[in-house]
């Protein structure tokens, strides 16, 4: 599923997680450094890092926020998984800044904060984990261009209209998808061989965008776990879904494409 915080297709927020990832690692080691070497130049290092961490982690839950709000599928196990690591990413930056604020309590021992971090930098390598299941496994802010699936499209439309224009009869090629949320759902419109289709954007396994899966000969594969559903009548080809997709009439008229509801 394309990232919807990108520059020019590539996501902007694994470009800015390197950065509080390397400044909290950064801060633990320089305090355990001034620990042992009794040394107040890198703690002082360790207290620019740590805010340094803060400001970075803050700019690079913009980008994250808006991929989990319009990007990673709703009622998904992404969307858990997600929610887990946006809580795990808080509690982090929650944990430095309590780390920072207790720097300034000289009767408080050095032992104590450097904890504080490691627990800090534990939580951070758990978070990183699920970012990286978020990525090389749901495949969010992955935009793969299969044979015939053309750029990725979407599009968004207001109201509750019971008939809705959605392309033009040449848009789509064969095998190309479109996102369309409307009706606060988000629908397929496909086209195979034999016209346009349209269903649910949602596997019923796991939750997966099947926007961002494959569509060969009529069979929509979900990119998730490869569940395969016959884009017409929505039934399972292939699972491990066992529940069929919610398909939607589509009509061509004078060269314009429609939705039905
Ligand atoms: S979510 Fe598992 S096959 Fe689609």
């Amino acid at each position: 599923m394309k990232s919807t915080a990108h520059i020019k297709g590539h996501p902007i927020h694994p470009i800015l997680i390197v950065f509080p990832i390397a400044f909290f690692i950064g801060t633990l080691l320089f305090d355990i450094l001034a620990l042992a070497g009794n040394r107040y130049d890198f703690a002082f290092v360790a207290i620019c890092l740590q805010i340094a961490g803060v400001v970075s982690a803050l700019l690079a839950a913009v980008p994250g926020i808006i991929d989990y709000l319009f990007t990673v599928p709703p009622k998904s196990s992404a969307k858990k998984r997600g929610t887990q690591h946006g809580l795990l990413n808080i509690f982090v930056v929650v944990l430095f800044f309590v780390a920072w604020l207790l720097k300034r309590d000289p009767y408080l021992p050095a032992f104590w904060i450097i904890l504080l971090e490691l627990a800090g930098v534990v939580g951070l390598g758990i978070s990183g984990w699920m970012g990286g299941t978020l990525v090389y496994r749901n495949q969010i802010g992955v935009n793969p261009r299969y044979a015939g699936a053309g750029k990725w499209k979407e599009m968004h439309i207001d109201g509750r209209p019971e008939k809705v224009e959605v392309a033009t009869a040449d848009e789509l090629q064969t095998d190309q998808m479109k996102l369309v949320h409307v009706h606060n759902k988000r629908i397929v419109l496909a086209k195979t061989e034999k016209g346009y289709v349209a269903f649910d954007d949602r596997c019923t396994h796991k939750g997966g965008s099947l926007a961002g899966g494959a569509m060969i000969y009529g069979t929509v594969q979900c990119p998730w776990h490869g569940s395969q559903f016959e884009a017409t009548t929505g039934q399972v080809k292939a699972g491990p879904a066992k529940e069929g997709i919610v398909t939607y009439a589509v009509t061509e008229h004078n060269g314009k494409v429609y939705l039905n509801f």
